[in-house]
C-alpha cells in the first residue's frame, strides 16, 4: 500500500491519508502550501535535511547554547568536514535568547540562524518571532525546531516569521516514533542531499525538485504519518489551550512545591511566562542519575537524568561537572495526584540526603 506507487484501492487510500495529514499538519502550523509539509522520520532527521541543504562552503550559522544536539550536532559536522563557520549564542540568566544578541552576531555570510521553539531542559519558550524579524530583515534563513512545542502550545510560522519548521511525532503530537518533518516555507528551497524513489516521474534522472518529494526519499512511513494524524486529530478535540492550561498549572504546582523544599536547586524556573511544562532540579550533593533511579524504584515516578542531548545548557548552567540534572516534563494525562507524589517523594529524597550528610 505504498502511495503514489499503484492505482489499487488500497493504494489511493493511504495516498489520500498522506495528502490529508499534509493539509492537516499544514492548518495546524498555520502555513500555506500543504506540498511544502515533508516528512522526515523524525526531527533529528528533518533538521538534518534543513541545516545540510541550506548550508554551503564559506557559509556563517548561528545557534544557541539552548540546543539539543539535533541542531548542535549537524552544525558541528558542517563545521568540521564542510567549512561551514557556526556561532553559539548563549542564553540569559532566565534562560532565554536575546533577539538583539542573535543580529549582534550576524555577519555578512550568515545564511541561517538555528534555534529551538522551547528548550528540553528548563522549557523556556524563545522570543521566536523576534528572532525572526531580525532574521527578514537581512534575508536570514530561520530555522526552528519545534520538537518541544508542536502539540503543546501553538505555532503560526507566519506569525512568528519562520522559514522552516521542523517537528517530530512521539512527543506532543501524540504520534508514534520514527516519524517527524519540516514545514518549509515558500521561497525557501532547501537543496536535496540524498536522492531516490519518489514514485512519481520516475523517468527522470535527478531526483525531482518540486515539494513534497523534493526532501522526501523512497517509502514513507504510513503509520507514522496515520499515527500524527489521529493524534492531531485528538489534540484539536481537546484544544491546544485547554492542553497547556492544564499542563501549566500542574506545573506551577510543582515548581512551587519542589522550590520550598530545602537542598533542592531549580534551574531557570522563576517566573513561568513563556513556559512550557517542562523543568529541571538536582537534590544538592547527589548525582542526577541517583535521584532518578530513586524517583523510578521507589516511587514509580518517570523521568529523565543527565544532559538531555543538550550539553550546552548544563555547562552554561554549571551542571556538567554534576552529570546533568534531573528534568520533569508534564503532558495531559498527568494529574493534581501525581504532582502532590513527585513533590512528596523528591522531599523525601533531600531529607534523605541532608540526614547522610550530617
Ligand atoms: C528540543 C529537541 N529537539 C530535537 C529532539 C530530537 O527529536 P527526535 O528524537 O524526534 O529526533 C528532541 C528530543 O528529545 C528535543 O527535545
Amino acid at each position: 500500500m505504498n502511495p503514489g506507487r499503484s492505482g489499487y484501492d488500497l493504494c489511493m487510500e493511504t495516498g489520500q491519508l498522506v495528502d490529508d495529514t499534509r493539509k492537516q499538519l499544514t492548518r495546524f502550523f498555520n502555513g500555506t502550501d500543504p506540498d511544502r509539509l515533508v516528512f522526515a522520520y523524525n526531527s533529528t532527521d528533518a533538521l538534518n535535511l534543513a541545516l545540510f541543504g541550506l548550508l554551503s562552503r564559506g557559509d556563517h550559522a548561528i545557534t544557541t547554547t539552548i540546543e539539543h544536539n539535533s541542531v548542535l550536532r549537524p552544525l558541528h559536522h558542517l563545521a568540521q568536514y564542510h567549512g561551514v563557520e557556526v556561532d553559539h549564542v548563549p542564553f540569559d540568566a532566565r534562560g532565554f535568547v536575546d533577539p538583539d544578541a542573535v543580529a549582534a552576531t550576524f555577519n555578512a555570510r550568515t545564511r541561517v540562524v538555528a534555534i529551538n521553539h522551547a528548550s528540553n531542559v528548563i522549557g523556556t519558550v524563545q522570543p521566536i518571532a523576534e528572532i525572526g524579524r531580525r532574521c527578514r530583515e537581512r534575508g536570514i534563513r530561520l530555522v526552528v525546531d519545534a520538537s518541544q512545542t508542536a502539540g503543546k502550545i501553538p505555532i503560526d510560522v507566519q506569525a512568528m516569521n519562520v522559514d522552516v519548521l521542523a517537528f517530530t511525532g512521539h512527543k506532543s503530537l501524540m504520534g508514534p516514533t520514527g516519524i517527524g518533518g519540516l514545514y518549509v516555507q515558500e521561497g525557501v528551497e532547501i537543496r536535496h542531499t540524498r536522492a531516490g524513489g519518489t514514485g512519481v516521474r520516475s523517468a527522470h534522472r535527478p531526483h525531482l525538485d518540486e515539494y513534497p518529494w523534493r526532501l522526501e526519499y523512497g517509502t514513507p512511513n504510513i503509520m507514522g504519518i496515520a499515527g500524527i494524524h489521529a493524534g492531531v486529530e485528538w489534540i484539536e478535540r481537546k484544544g491546544l489551550e485547554a492542553i497547556d492550561a492544564h499542563e501549566m498549572r500542574l506545573m506551577r504546582r510543582l515548581v512551587e512545591g519542589l522550590r520550598a523544599i530545602p537542598g533542592v536547586s531549580l534551574y531557570c524556573q522563576d517566573d513561568l511566562t513563556d513556559h512550557i511544562a517542562v523543568m529541571a532540579f538536582n537534590v544538592d550533593g547527589f548525582e542526577a542519575g541517583n535521584t532518578g533511579t530513586v524517583l523510578d524504584v521507589d516511587y514509580n515516578i518517570a523521568c529523565r537524568t543527565g544532559l538531555h542531548c543538550a550539553p550546552r545548557v548544563h555547562e552554561q548552567l554549571g551542571l556538567d561537572k554534576l552529570h546533568g540534572a534531573v528534568r520533569f516534563g508534564i503532558g495531559p494525562f498527568n494529574t493534581d495526584e501525581h504532582i502532590t507524589t513527585a513533590i512528596g517523594a523528591v522531599r523525601d529524597i533531600a531529607a534523605a540526603r541532608a540526614k547522610k550528610a550530617r
